[in-house]
């Protein structure tokens, strides 16, 4: 357990310059383009709130929502690179922390008004431990605002090309099949883990957690102007956000 805990913070760890590359420099099309936009909805009013970002990388998103009012931010992120990073650029209202957000317990019951965790559960070998302490941290009427890989993209295919190169069709493969999977990402060797649908839904109803909605997002002409390279979206869904309520 410890060993793969520790080769999993490895990868980030050797992944992470050219991620903090990449965002520093705003190159982030999937996230700028097609996701900040929905989570932002989906988090809503931030004014006042305290607030944890659970996978919190370099820090792009907390600083997002402390500069929309979030009295206070707290960012937790494995890979020490990234909060070092992320402390670099920290507002007064932002901490940073090293920690693994499958175990909170350095942190109080109902601690926080609304959790993020972006792009995050993905890479956890345990969401439902995740998913507890999360509603255990959280207030009453707290939200937990959650975007994903899109299960019909986390199991695995790719799109298949004609000869020239023109993509035909994404193929959707092994999706029952709930487990690790293998990706090549920034030329690092990358692990995270596919679920289906069902396995996230079930989970967050197991916990408490009620389902406010649920977001497929998908690419408007405006923004698909600013980041063509972001077409494929009109196709086929790549990420998934769920919004999610402790009653
Ligand atoms: C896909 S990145 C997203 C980063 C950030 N949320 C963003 O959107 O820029 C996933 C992040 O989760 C972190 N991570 C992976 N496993 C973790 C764990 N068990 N506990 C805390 N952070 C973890 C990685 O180090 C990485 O920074």
């Amino acid at each position: 357990m410890q060993e793969k805990k520790d080769q999993l913070r490895q990868e980030w760890i050797e992944l992470s310059s050219a991620w903090i590359k990449e965002s520093r420099e705003g190159r982030t099309p999937h996230r700028n383009g097609l996701l900040d936009q929905p989570m932002l909805e989906a988090c809503g009013n931030v004014e006042g709130l305290q607030v944890l970002d659970c996978g919190c990388g370099e820090g792009r998103f907390c600083r997002i929502l402390a500069q929309r009012g979030a009295s206070y931010v707290l960012g937790l992120d494995l890979c020490e690179p990234m909060i070092k990073a992320a402390r670099e650029l920290q507002a007064s209202c932002n901490e940073y922390r090293v920690a693994d957000v499958q175990n909170l317990s350095f942190l109080l019951d109902q601690r926080f008004d609304l959790v993020v965790s972006y792009l995050n559960q993905c890479d956890l070998p345990d969401f439902m431990a995740n998913t507890r302490e999360v509603y255990r941290i959280l207030r009453n009427r707290g939200r937990f605002v959650v975007a994903n890989l899109h299960p019909m993209r986390s199991a695995g295919g790719g799109w298949y090309k004609t000869e020239n190169g023109k993509k035909e069709h994404v193929i959707l493969d092994r999706y029952f099949e709930g487990n690790e999977r293998y990706w090549r990402m920034m030329g690092v060797n990358f692990t995270n883990f596919h679920r289906t649908l069902s396995t996230y839904i079930h989970g967050f109803i197991e916990v408490g957690f009620k389902i406010e909605g649920i977001i497929e997002p998908t690419i408007s002409k405006d923004q698909l102007a600013l980041y063509p390279e972001l077409e494929d979206g009109l196709r086929v869904p790549n990420f998934i956000i769920y919004s999610l309520s402790k009653p």
